[in-house]
């Protein structure tokens, strides 16, 4: 399984200069294709999804140069109305992935192009309706076949037939890209066109962006309030020149939402109080629910309110896809918060409401879903899923659930998903949202790395984690349970399910005390050889980033700083010679009056040292970036100062022991 751990946030602030619009990228790469003259269009969203709609314009024929930056040159094909032989090639066979908005719309406008086309997409595409589009399509004229399903993609295109209809109706309460599609078309047959909506508009604020994006390149739809829209008669489409893409303001809504809830202020760039895209009005959406925002010409900010956020109820047919955001604020508000008039969620990238109540659940908040609301109550003690949040290829859901990492450790499966509009989003989340800071030491056995660890922990008044107790238990618990330590499946199963609890001085397995069971010689050789096995590493993974918390952690073992921490800021590689660590063992022993021979010690360590860095999974080695501290000649203080100074942490802000 794929996957990304998201830990604790320790807050938020600063800025974000966000990626452009995947709604105007694609809007205005297709009408900068269809426009006569040539168009340069600056900040243009790289994702799949503007990729899916270059694609097919290269495959229709449309010249689209790159030119630097995020800018591309478009040539357009000055489509003239006369509803025929509009592209280059008269042929495509299009995928168009999962992308809705370049499915709706060029399935319009190939319609009304004069050629033989193929639309297809992913599978979920092909479950996404499109046979109201479709229907209004034919009734002008249009002849598209169903390949498979009635109702739905894929789809084969041919010429049009001629039908002189002046007024058409199309169904506005399932997906607005339908009515965008269709006026984005209609200039292609000459306008002259009116258009009666039937049903509650949904999404409006994503036709209003149509008509906007439509004027700029020189065609005014008139409109009558939400009902009826006229594309004149004789409208063609001319390139403005230039044409600078918004930033996106869907997903500025995650970078608002980390300041709203982790302090902020968190600012974002790109889209400001003039923006012409709905999502802007995800900002108010917070303002109601008492966070501070504030807005100028190209920027939003968000800062969380002193008493914390409160649940609210809202009617979100003009923000459906960041009120996706909402719904996991709605995790750290006080009270309900109800989200209204969602229904298009469900004939989305998935079922989004069904989807979103799945995954909120599984952080402990209660959720009641209807065909089309949510409602959130916010969890009493929040839960993190170690099996992670499912995305259902669906980049939303991913984004949207990295903010519940201000309340703990969030796994996320299969991030990859965001490069749909977003791919670098978990590094731009990252840099505003810091999590909280790790010291990781690393080294081999008995080299005093757990005792000046604990110790830099306890100055530090931070979180320690002894990893290597984690391995000795899972060895303890296969012991006693009969199972052999090389039998890496029924292992790994035992150390996802232990049930451990880290007191101050104690260690409890199952409820009994197993602080000294677990220093046992022979447990140190079983916990050498479970550590071998790739399945147990992985299946203590999500425990061990669990203990990342306020305000840091000292973690020790032989992989924090290239495994479990790789993003740790301090990273220290501790050793000593065997001969001294040897030594250092062998006192204990005798100290606790166990009697052994040093030589067999020497021969154990330096069999457990051969075997924990010549393993295949995650081998003990100095890794990038850590520091060297031989502490053969140091006493455990010496050692500890050097790892507080190396740490970073003012020695004032150090706790009193
Ligand atoms: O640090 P320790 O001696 O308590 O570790 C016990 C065993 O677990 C040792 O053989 C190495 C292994 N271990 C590991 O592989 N990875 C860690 N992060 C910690 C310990």
């Amino acid at each position: 399984m794929n996957f990304i751990d998201l830990p604790q946030r320790a807050g938020a602030r600063g800025a974000v200069r966000l990626p452009g619009s995947k709604s105007i990228s694609n809007r205005a790469l297709l009408l900068a294709a269809l426009a006569s003259g040539s168009t340069e269009l600056q900040n243009v969203l790289e994702s799949d999804d503007t990729k899916r709609m270059v694609d097919a314009l290269k495959a229709l024929g449309v010249s689209t140069m790159p030119i630097g930056g995020n800018a591309l040159r478009v040539e357009g094909v000055g489509a003239n109305g006369s509803g025929g032989g509009v592209f280059p090639t008269g042929e495509a066979d299009l995928f168009l992935g999962n992308a809705g908005t370049a499915f709706r719309t060029l399935t319009a406008v190939l319609a009304f192009s004069g050629g033989h086309y193929r639309l297809r997409g992913v599978p979920r595409m092909h479950e996404r309706p499109i046979g109201d589009l479709v229907d209004v399509l034919r009734f002008l004229g249009a002849n598209i076949t169903f390949e498979g399903n009635a109702g739905y993609p894929p789809l084969s295109i041919a010429p049009r037939s001629r039908v002189d209809a002046r007024a058409v109706r199309v169904r506005g309460d399932v997906s607005s890209q339908f009515l965008s599609g269709l006026l984005i078309a209609l200039p292609l047959i000459g306008g002259g066109v009116s258009v009666e909506v039937e049903g509650e508009l949904v999404s409006k604020p994503y036709v209003d962006l149509t008509l906007i994006m439509m004027a700029r390149f020189g065609v005014e739809v008139a409109r009558d309030g939400w009902r009826r829209f006229t594309v004149p008669d004789g409208a063609v489409y001319r390139s403005p020149g230039t044409f600078l893409v918004e930033g996106d303001a869907s997903s500025a809504s995650y970078f608002l939402a980390a300041g709203a809830i982790g302090g902020g202020p968190v600012r974002v760039e790109g889209v400001g109080k003039n923006s012409i895209q709905g999502d802007v009005g995800f900002a108010d959406a917070l303002r109601e629910m008492d966070a501070v925002v504030d807005a100028g010409d190209d920027w939003v900010e968000a800062t969380a309110p002193p008493d914390g956020l409160k649940g609210i109820r809202l009617d979100c047919n003009s923000i459906p896809d960041a009120a996706m955001t909402l719904a996991v604020v709605a995790l750290f508000a006080r009270g309900e918060t109800r989200l209204d008039n969602i229904a298009s969620w469900r004939v989305k990238e998935t079922d989004r409401i069904a989807a979103m109540a799945n995954e909120l659940e599984k952080f402990g908040a209660r959720v009641v879903e209807g065909d089309d609301f949510l409602a959130i109550t916010p969890p009493e003690i929040f839960r993190f899923p170690p099996e992670g949040v499912d995305t259902y290829d669906d980049h939303r859901i991913a984004m949207c659930f990295s903010l519940a990492s201000f309340a703990g450790l969030v796994r996320i499966n299969d991030p990859s998903c965001v490069a749909k509009t977003f791919p670098d989003y978990f590094a731009c989340f990252a840099r505003v949202a810091e999590p909280f800071p790790v010291v990781a030491i690393d080294g081999p056995s008995a080299s005093g790395k757990g005792t000046v660890a604990a110790r830099a922990a306890a100055k530090l008044g931070w979180a320690y984690l002894d990893s290597g107790a984690l391995y000795r238990l899972t060895a303890l618990a296969a012991l006693r349970a009969g199972i052999r330590f090389s039998d890496e499946e029924r292992v790994a199963a035992l150390a996802a399910a232990l049930d451990v609890t880290f007191g101050e001085d104690s260690i409890l397995l199952s409820g009994e005390e197993v602080g000294e069971a677990i220093r046992d010689e022979a447990i140190s050789s079983g916990a050498s050889e479970v550590a071998a096995l790739p399945s147990v590493r992985e299946a203590l993974l999500f425990r061990q980033r669990a203990f990342r918390c306020a305000p840091g952690l000292v973690a020790d073992g032989r992989d924090m700083a290239s495994v479990v921490f790789p993003d740790a800021q301090c990273k220290v590689f501790l050793t000593a010679s065997v001969y001294a660590r040897a030594r250092r063992r062998y006192k204990q022993l005798i100290e606790k009056g166990i009697s052994v021979k040093i030589d067999t010690l020497l021969h154990d360590m330096e069999e457990r040292d051969a075997r924990d860095s010549k393993r295949s999974a995650a081998p003990l080695r100095q890794s990038e970036g850590a520091r060297f501290l031989d502490t053969t000649e140091l006493s455990i203080e010496e050692a500890v100062d050097r790892i507080l100074d190396w740490s970073g942490v003012e020695n004032s802000k150090c706790a009193k022991e």
